[in-house]
This record gives structure tokens, C-alpha cells and sequence, in this order.
């Protein structure tokens, strides 16, 4: 009887320790989460999704679209990224001869020969990035030298990471950007591409559309699967296609005299894509935002 006691003692403090570390602990640090304001503005994030946009969530977690994606950006730091701007009177000809003299400070030569490479073919199209670094000396001894050789540019502060460099957001993903979703779809294998910033990279919804129903006529060689059920195939009244038809590739197309649109899911799954955004700097993810 008297291990019993301590049998039960024993699991009740196991389990009592770990539901603190994995429920308290976390409701304590994000359970009070409000809106904050995005950085160097008055407005507020996140904003509450549409009506449609919410309700795609939940087609969104149905269809289990969070099996193959993921919505969370992450970052390994962050760096300057120093850009040309204006030439001023220089040609862009002299300008790539300037980048090469900078050989000679002796803390700019390992990044001499990256600029001069970027440089190589480069039409004189501005702004032009130069270099990124995550050392901030070294970052305003540049801007130093470009400003004395009479040529503008902009130093900003940008996120880095593998999810960056792919173009899947301008920073990584923090707690306040989910609010408003429940459940919060972070998903957490990648046989597709992340989504969190899908509503700026693709904004178009009868292209999500066209994309959920064939994924093959966006993407050829999408492995995809097609969401077609969510989707009506009908006649076409007095043989004119309705407003909301999609707009597909002759090979996806419905067969003459039939059209192709959207079920209600479908409409609020594209307005929910669409509304994934992760586009503006906060104070726990700062970024200072393109002009
Ligand atoms: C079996 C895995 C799988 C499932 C399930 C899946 N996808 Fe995908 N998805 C992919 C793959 C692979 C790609 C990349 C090829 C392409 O663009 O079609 C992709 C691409 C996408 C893209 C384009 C991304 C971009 O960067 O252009 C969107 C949007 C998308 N999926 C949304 C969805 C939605 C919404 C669902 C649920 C209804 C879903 N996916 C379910 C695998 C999947």
C-alpha cells in the first residue's frame, strides 16, 4: 500500500509538471495576445478576416490542405541589405569601375568581388541591391563611400533565412499574426509551398480558383491533387457562361455547352488564400518595408 501512495504521487507530479510546460505555461505567455500596431504606423494587426475568408479556414482545415503546407515563415536573423538608388551623374559603366576600386578598404574586400559580380551585365536598372550583411559598421562604411562618390542609396533592415530567400515572406511568422484563426493551421510538412504570404504572392482568386480545380493548368508539373468537388460542372444558361465561370486552359476546360464554377467552398477557400498575409514589419519581427 504504501508504493501505491507513491506510485500516484509520482505520476500525479509527472503529469502535473508537464501540463504546466505544455498548457499553463503557454496560455500564460500567449494566452492575453492583442492586436499590436504594425511599426511606424497607427494601424492595427492583425485585422479579423473576412466573413468569407473565415469560413474558408475551415474548408481550408476540411480538405486538410495543412497535410502538404505549412503557414509559418521562419528567419535565421537579421541583416542590411545596401541598395543603389540614384546614379547621380555617374553612368552605370563608371559605377561598376567604382565598385572594383573599393578593393582597397581593406573590411569591404571580401564583398568587393560579390558587387562587382552582381554588377556583371547589369543594365543600369535601379534600385539595384548591392550587398547584404549582417554587420552594421560595415554596412555604413558603404553607405559612407557611395555617398562620397556621389551616388544615393538606401540601407534596410531585412530578414534572412532559407523561407526568405525563397520568397515565402519578409519575416518570419510570430504568435499575433494567427489571432483571429482558430484552429491556427501552421501545418508542419512542406510538400507544398509555404502559404502564410500567398495573399501577396498570388492575389488573384480565379487564379487560386483555377489553381484548386486543376493545379496542373497553373503548374504543369504540380503532383498537386485536384480539389475538383469543389466545384460545379453545369450547362450553361442559353449558352452563355456565367460571370464566376472559370476561365480554364482549352485541355481543362469543361466540354462545349458546359461550364465550370465555384461552390460556395471554393469562393471562401480563395478568399481565405487571399487573405494570408504577412506583409508588414511588428516589433517582435521587424523589417523596414520596400518604397
Ligand atoms: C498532397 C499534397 C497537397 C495537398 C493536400 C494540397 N497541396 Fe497545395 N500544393 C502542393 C504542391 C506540391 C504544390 C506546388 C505545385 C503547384 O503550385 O501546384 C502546391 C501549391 C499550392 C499553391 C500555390 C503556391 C504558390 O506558391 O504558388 C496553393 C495556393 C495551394 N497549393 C493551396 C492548397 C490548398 C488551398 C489546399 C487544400 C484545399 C492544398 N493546396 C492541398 C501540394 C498539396
Amino acid at each position: 500500500m504504501k508504493t501505491g501512495v507513491c506510485v500516484f504521487l509520482a505520476a500525479f507530479v509527472s503529469l502535473g509538471a508537464s501540463w504546466c510546460g505544455f498548457v499553463l505555461a503557454p496560455v500564460l505567455q500567449l494566452g492575453g495576445a492583442k492586436q499590436t500596431v504594425i511599426l511606424q504606423t497607427t494601424d492595427n494587426w492583425p485585422l479579423q478576416r473576412t466573413g468569407d475568408a473565415t469560413l474558408g479556414l475551415q474548408v481550408y482545415r476540411a480538405n486538410g490542405c495543412a497535410a502538404c503546407h505549412t503557414e509559418q515563415v521562419r528567419q535565421t536573423g537579421m541583416a542590411n541589405e545596401v541598395t543603389l538608388t540614384g546614379l547621380g551623374i555617374r553612368k552605370p559603366e563608371d559605377f561598376s569601375a567604382f565598385a572594383k576600386s573599393l578593393f582597397v578598404l581593406p573590411e569591404l574586400a571580401s564583398y568587393t568581388n560579390a558587387i562587382a559580380a552582381s554588377l556583371n551585365g547589369w543594365n543600369g536598372a535601379l534600385p539595384k541591391t548591392l550587398f547584404i550583411t549582417g554587420d552594421n559598421d560595415l554596412a555604413s562604411a558603404m553607405a559612407d563611400r557611395l555617398k562620397a562618390a556621389g551616388v544615393k542609396s538606401e540601407t534596410r533592415l531585412v530578414a534572412t533565412g532559407a523561407d526568405i530567400a525563397r520568397g515565402w515572406g519578409l519575416r518570419q511568422s510570430v504568435a499575433a499574426d494567427y489571432l483571429y484563426d482558430q484552429p491556427v493551421q501552421l501545418g508542419s510538412l512542406r510538400a507544398g509551398p509555404d502559404l502564410a504570404n500567398i495573399g501577396v504572392r498570388v492575389p488573384d482568386a480565379n487564379l487560386q480558383m483555377n489553381h484548386l480545380y486543376a493545379p496542373k493548368s497553373v503548374a504543369p508539373n504540380s503532383t498537386m491533387p485536384s480539389f475538383k468537388f469543389l466545384f460545379e460542372v453545369r450547362q450553361k444558361i442559353n449558352g452563355a457562361a456565367s460571370p464566376d465561370a472559370l476561365n480554364l486552359p482549352k485541355e481543362f476546360a469543361a466540354a462545349d455547352g458546359f461550364e465550370i464554377v465555384p461552390k460556395p467552398e471554393a469562393k471562401q477557400l480563395a478568399a481565405y488564400l487571399l487573405s494570408l498575409k504577412a506583409n508588414v514589419p511588428l516589433y517582435e519581427a521587424p523589417f523596414t518595408p520596400a518604397k
